[in-house]
């Protein structure tokens, strides 16, 4: 089989890019990445000599990279884009152009290339704050900040990629992922990063906002399940089933890390914070698949994995320096 991964060289692609070369003998994979920030080919080191890996690097806004990157790929799986929240509140721009963009370039070079199946990796975040109860795939669309609006417009558009032009699109939206790789913006490798330096951990708000934690190990397996089975033109939410708030997360953290809960510090809240996220799964459950690492301890060898990672800790963060003193002035 040859698959198409963009975005993998960063955190969930690279676990996938490695799920896949575990579990398909004869595959023959791409990878079309950018290597921005959050992109590093360190996350794909121990199997970049692999002969069954093809790595180009490049803009999924480009026309011809995009083309060159999808040659005669079977199955696309699409996971580049621009991750976080904060920055796109920053600076709304980049989130929509390669958010939305670049999976428009895409979707146009899989109108020629016609790929068996183009799975687009979508996010919760696309239905916008879930303060009760929990949102199937029919729920309407109401994105709260700029990176999930750039996600919603690039989930619809390959929706209408589908039925405009027949493009065999599966869309899946996960909940918050946790996992080896992830770059240390995000709250987990963040605050594990500042943890193990006794330095403060800002908590927005009052911390009580809630969040389901998806490990990266069952976020592949589920891609795998709609590679194989998911129906073309639908959206398949993944849910993990842990429902945790931030406060719970953070005491977790710092359980496992043997550091003191007088770390926390209560900062001024994100704007337009998503107070919940929430999904059905029964969908996705249907298709047979199920979330099989048990929140605590994926959790606290997620943690682990940081310590004995410590390096590459410290590297990931020194290349955001700018954007952290900027984010955090006044907050820490
Ligand atoms: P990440 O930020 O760790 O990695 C993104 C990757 O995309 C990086 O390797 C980066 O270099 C690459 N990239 C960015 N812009 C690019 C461009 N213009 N052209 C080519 N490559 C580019 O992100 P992640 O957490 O691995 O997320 C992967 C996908 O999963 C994203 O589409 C994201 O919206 C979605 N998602 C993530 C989560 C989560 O909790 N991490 C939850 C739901 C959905
Ligand atoms: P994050 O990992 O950025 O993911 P998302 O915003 O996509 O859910 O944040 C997870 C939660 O942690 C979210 O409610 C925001 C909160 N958070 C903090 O309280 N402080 C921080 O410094 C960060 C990075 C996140």
């Amino acid at each position: 089989m040859r698959i198409l991964v963009t975005g993998g060289a960063g955190f969930i692609g690279c676990n996938f890019v490695r799920f896949l070369l575990r579990n398909y003998p004869d595959v023959q994979l791409t990878i079309l990445d950018k290597l921005t920030y959050a992109g590093n080919l360190a996350n794909l080191a121990d199997v970049l000599d692999d002969n069954r890996l093809c790595f180009f690097e490049g803009d999924i806004c480009d026309r011809t990279a995009a083309s060159d990157a999808m040659a005669d790929a079977e199955v696309v799986v699409h996971l580049a884009a621009e991750t976080h929240v904060d920055r796109s509140i920053m600076g709304a721009e980049r989130a929509a152009r390669t958010n939305f963009m670049g999976t428009q370039t895409l979707l146009e070079v899989a109108r020629e290339v016609q790929p068996r199946l183009f799975l687009h990796v979508s996010t919760d975040e696309v239905y916008g704050c879930c303060p009760v109860g929990a949102f199937s795939e029919e729920a309407p669309l109401n994105p709260r900040n700029p990176y999930a609006a750039a996600k919603a417009g690039a989930d619809r558009l390959a929706y209408a990629y589908y039925i405009t032009y027949g493009l065999p699109v599966v869309i899946s939206r996960p909940c918050n992922n946790y996992g080896p790789y992830q770059y240390p913006e995000k709250l987990v490798p963040f605050f594990v990063y500042r943890a193990l330096r006794d330095e403060p951990l800002p908590v927005y708000g009052d911390g009580q906002q809630v969040r389901d934690w998806l490990h990266t190990d069952d976020h592949c397996r589920a891609m795998q399940i709609l590679m194989e089975r998911g129906l073309p033109g639908e959206a398949y939410n993944i849910p993990a089933g842990n429902e945790r708030t931030n406060l719970a997360t953070i005491r977790l953290i710092l359980d496992e890390l043997g550091k003191p809960e007088s770390l926390i510090q209560f900062v001024e809240d994100r704007p337009g914070h998503d107070v919940r996220y929430a999904l059905t799964g029964d969908k996705l459950a249907a298709l047979g698949w199920q979330p099989q690492v048990p929140w605590e301890q994926g959790m606290r060898s997620t943690v682990r994995w940081f310590v004995e990672h410590r390096d590459w800790l410290e590297q990931s963060i020194a290349r955001s320096r700018e954007y952290f003193e900027q984010w955090y002035a006044g907050r820490v």
